[in-house]
């Protein structure tokens, strides 16, 4: 079976995130879509801001469901899986060709998928924790990937990673990244930017 250019690369993509949480916990893989992609999800955030449907978010599930800002600030908004917005049916048709590419080589049975946009204005932050819920084991997989235009090093807002047994790891949220982890092992944690909005789609695999 031949495969398109654009198919090639996907793969190599999904392999590099894959051996990535293999090697060292976690993956990481620039230019995961088209800055065109970006900007297009990152103006979607924009009005939903300005529409008020980015609502704060929480902690914890159904079972046990609080606002807390000082544990995490960000706001947020779910993308439905229906989506007709053509940024979104991009990004989900990327994302399911990475749950069947995972399934197919790496025997994790991945069912289902749920995804959200986050916004941190400046100054907020999530603080350290797990992605799974105590009470809920659905979460196998975290993917985030991030919407910002031109971020440096020095507008902060890492990513923290704290694998098991090993050093922190700091990631910063370039537009066009994605970061692929265990939701039930890798603890984490969303470092503040003092200068600028922080914007990313997280995203959680399912069995
Ligand atoms: C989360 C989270 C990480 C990030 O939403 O649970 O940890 O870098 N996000 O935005
Ligand atoms: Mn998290």
């Amino acid at each position: 079976m031949s495969m398109e250019p654009k198919e090639i690369l996907e793969q190599d993509q999904f392999e590099e995130l894959i051996q990535g949480l293999m090697d060292h916990d976690y993956g990481c893989c620039d230019d995961f879509i088209l800055p065109s992609t970006v900007n297009g999800l990152r103006a979607n955030i924009q009005r939903l801001k300005a529409s008020g449907e980015m609502m704060s978010s929480g902690v914890g599930n159904k079972s046990g469901f609080q606002k807390n800002k000082s544990i995490r600030g960000d706001q947020i908004n779910w993308i439905g899986d229906q989506s007709i917005d053509p940024f979104e049916m991009i990004y989900l048709k990327k994302i399911q060709g990475f749950i069947a590419h995972l399934n197919s080589t790496c025997f994790t049975s991945i069912k289902s998928f749920e995804s959200h946009y986050s916004s941190y204005e400046k100054k907020n932050f999530y603080a350290r924790h797990l992605d799974q819920f105590k009470t809920e084991k659905g979460r196998k997989f975290s993917i985030v990937m991030y919407l910002n235009k031109d971020w440096q090093e020095k507008d902060g807002g890492m990513l923290a990673l704290h694998p098991k047994g090993q050093g922190q790891i700091n990631i910063s949220p370039m537009g066009g990244r994605m970061v692929f982890f265990r939701s039930d092992e890798m603890e984490h944690e969303v470092q503040a930017s003092d200068t600028r909005e922080r914007r990313s789609v997280a995203g959680w695999l399912k069995n």
